[in-house]
């Protein structure tokens, strides 16, 4: 097996070799102009069709559309600040942003394995990670959550070509975390190539926030997909990495190459966003102090929630129809906590999946508790 990079340099030298390789140009755009390299050129490439993305009425003058997708004329100079800011966060060598975390997955997913290859995953993975093997038409073994000792098997299995590891750092509906370090040290006897989703903890969990990247460098975890819709406030998505994987996926992740890229404002928001992140320490350690009031008054009142030290608290019912009934008894007293049922969880546990805030006062969290209370009463006397 060739390392993540050594094989994608390849690739890349192929395309080169055939004039097929892509690069893309930070453009400024505007009207029917953009400005490349300090020169202004007529713009006859964009999807701007009825000239509205440099010039939305209602909006100020730093607002405008992309045009395009990022290898034709939208990459603008706030989208590579952006990547800069997200790789310097992170202390990756290059960062490459995408519209959204599932067009993310969906594109990086098929660009570096296919049909010789094997995908090993959790059966917890996001959708869009299912999805995006499913579309690669790889050889995929699901593992049991977190279960490294299925996984070593699974990896152990015979298949012709390239193996990737996938997991989600944090889980999106039970909010327990992977195992970075045994997933990272697998990856490495395995020679597998390790990519994480860290769609819940970039920002937020980790030394300054910095996610997987405060327990993993650039070579124990090579492909790390984080959100800017989730922590940042913001939308869109972004894979942090080595320069060569960037490259890589700039040419090859379909849902890179043939989508509009992120708009000059979207990209300043994101940005803005980070920066804030990067800074509020306060944010983090207020969102700690809500988890850790949320728990302890959980506890105290006998609440069966799952053993999660995160933002995501679940709750799980069972039945769809209980997680319905307290979801609706919750949001008549005040708080809105939706009902998460299959397939977004597996059969038999539906939950309330109940996310914690910065924003969130400690009388919130006590409403909250006081609430979750009386509708767990009602289920322990309804059974
Ligand atoms: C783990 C995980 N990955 C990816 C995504 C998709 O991100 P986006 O909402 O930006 O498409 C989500 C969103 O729910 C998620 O929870």
């Amino acid at each position: 097996m060739r390392s993540l990079e050594s094989a994608l340099a390849g690739r890349l030298d192929e395309l080169a070799a055939q004039d097929r390789l892509r690069k893309r140009r930070a453009l400024q755009h505007a009207g029917a102009t953009v400005v490349a390299d300090g020169r202004r050129l007529l713009n006859f490439c964009s999807n701007d069709y009825l000239g509205l993305a440099s010039a939305q009425p209602e909006l100020a003058a730093a607002a405008q559309g992309s045009g395009a997708s990022s290898l034709v004329t939208g990459y603008s100079p706030e989208l590579a600040k952006l990547e800069a800011a997200i790789a310097d966060y992170l202390g990756r060598d290059r960062a490459l942003v995408f519209s959204s975390g599932f067009a993310a997955n969906l594109g990086i997913i098929p660009a570096l394995i296919g049909r010789d290859d094997l995908a090993v995953c959790d059966a917890l993975n996001h959708a869009s990670l299912i999805d995006g093997v499913r579309l690669s038409g790889a050889q995929k073994a699901i593992a049991p959550h977190r279960d490294l000792a299925a996984m070593e098997q699974a990896l152990s299995a015979q298949h012709a070509g390239q193996a990737l590891l996938v997991s989600d750092h944090i889980f999106s509906m039970d909010g327990d975390c992977a195992d970075l370090a045994g997933l990272a040290a697998l990856a490495e006897t395995k020679q597998a190539w390790l990519m994480l989703d860290d769609a819940h903890g970039f920002g937020v969990v980790g030394t300054d926030g910095r996610g997987v990247a405060a327990s993993l460098d650039q070579d124990a975890a090579p492909v790390v997909l984080g959100t800017l819709g989730k922590a940042v406030g913001c939308n869109g998505a972004f894979v942090a990495g080595s320069g060569v994987l960037i490259d890589y996926l700039i040419n090859r992740a379909r849902s890179q190459v043939f989508s509009t890229a992120l708009s000059p404002l979207q990209a300043v928001l994101a940005s803005t966003g980070l920066a804030h992140v990067r800074r509020d320490h306060w944010r983090r350690e207020a969102l700690q102090a809500r988890i850790a009031q949320f728990r302890a008054g959980a506890a105290r009142r006998g609440l069966p929630v799952q053993a999660s030290e995160t933002a995501i608290q679940p709750m799980i019912l069972g039945s769809d129809a209980a997680a319905l009934a307290a979801s609706a008894a919750l949001e008549a007293d005040g708080c809105l906590v939706t009902a998460i049922r299959p397939p977004t969880v597996p059969e038999g546990s539906a939950r309330l999946r109940i996310t914690l805030s910065a924003a969130h006062t400690r009388e919130q969290v006590e409403q909250l508790l006081a609430a979750l209370s009386r509708v767990h009463e009602q289920t322990a006397h309804a059974a």
